[in-house]
């Protein structure tokens, strides 16, 4: 498909007044997304998780504004209170997608929003948060415009999702998301981001996912300067290319569930993330001491106990513990007993793989 495919060119009744409530989860990439060309391509494809307790649960009402005008008129709450500092960043998605949705410049919004994780607890919201506004205005255009298939709402809410915040491209739909065209994969695209195209193993479909919370402070370094430091980045051919080796790699252990294999490549390409964050230029850190100690204990528990646990990273110091199902007890267990002390106030998020967002 083509990003014109997503044009809405239909003629609509612009008199209808409702309100669309969706709940969207948050993912975790496995290969990670470092790095963007114009437009929210990626350099790379990427291959996440999704999440099924972290989610932000969005509520946008509609009604037709009083005065025609080419600028929009929304209020945005987070947690019931008006929230004026969230307002830059949605008006910038509002702005990349009314190319897509010349709709929404008829109407006056009003946004309430939920996470069911802690605020500031340095859990990235944006991936949840703007998937789940994406869902509503496709809700909207589902509303007033010609009947389109369920897969053409997906697949358009994700393309609108990655507009706002690429990572948010893989939270619409599924269990295991890819997104970026890869040359093994033809249903692939830089435009949006697809259910995993091969059978995943089932030992991953109960993944657990436990996040410990090593710093609830705002980043140094956002992920959308981090982003553009890979444009000149020393590695950066180099990481373009391995990570599209490691997304072909992990496509066969999420095939045949070997999870030595699995741990070896999750742990690289995090290391290899921050690795790139290092070396740039800029170089910066946000790895904490406490981060390293709790990738430390990790190595040390697997080697002992043999339990395929590891860690991942997104762009934080907080880390993903991931491990199967059936070692879930001896692992929290081990989280309980020793990882939660390098937590800020002791405090983890046991989440686990999910299937995607929900219509409320
Ligand atoms: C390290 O999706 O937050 O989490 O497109 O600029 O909004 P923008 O970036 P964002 O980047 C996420 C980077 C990452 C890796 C990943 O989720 O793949």
């Amino acid at each position: 498909m083509k990003k014109e495919d997503f044009i809405f060119t239909h003629n609509y009744d612009s008199s209808l007044e409702g309100c669309y409530r969706w709940e969207s989860p948050s993912n975790i990439a496995l290969v990670k997304y470092w790095g963007k060309s114009e437009d929210q391509i990626p350099k790379n494809s990427s291959i996440s998780f999704t999440l099924k307790n972290c989610l932000t649960n969005t509520k946008l009402e509609f009604v037709k504004k009083k005065l025609k005008s080419q600028l929009f008129d929304f209020d945005i709450f987070f947690d019931g209170k008006l929230k004026l500092e969230f307002k830059p960043k949605v008006h910038v998605f509002l702005e990349r997608i009314k190319k897509y949705c010349p709709y929404i410049l008829e109407y006056k919004f009003t946004i309430n929003t939920t996470n069911t994780f802690p605020h500031s607890s340095g859990i990235a919201s944006s991936a949840s948060g703007v998937s789940a506004l994406a869902l509503c205005i496709m809700s909207i255009e589902k509303s007033i415009g010609p009947s389109i298939s369920e897969e053409f709402f997906y697949k358009k809410a994700s393309f609108l999702a990655r507009l706002g915040s690429g990572s948010a491209c893989r939270s619409v739909k599924g269990s295991v998301n890819l997104w970026g065209a890869h040359k093994s994969f033809k249903t692939s695209s830089d435009l949006f981001s697809i259910d995993s195209p091969f059978k995943v193993n089932d030992v991953f479909m109960s993944y657990h996912d436990a996040v410990l919370l090593v710093d609830k402070g705002v980043k140094t370094v956002s992920s959308t300067a981090g982003h553009e430091l890979m444009n000149d980045h020393l590695f950066g051919k180099k990481r373009f290319q391995t990570a599209q080796d490691n997304i072909e790699e992990l496509s066969i252990i999420l095939k045949n569930g070997n999870l030595d294999d699995f741990v070896r490549l999750v742990e690289k390409e995090a290391l290899m993330l921050h690795g790139l964050m290092m070396t740039s230029d800029p170089s910066y850190i946000l790895l904490k001491p406490k981060t390293l100690q709790i990738i430390e204990a990790i190595r040390e528990f697997r080697l002992i106990t043999k339990i395929p646990v590891c860690f991942t990273l997104d762009a934080g110091a907080n880390v993903h513990v991931l491990f199967p199902d059936k070692n879930s007890v001896e692992v929290y267990n081990f989280i309980d007993s020793s990882l939660k002390l390098y937590c800020e106030n002791n405090s983890y998020i046991k989440d686990c793989v999910g299937y995607g967002a929900k219509q409320l």
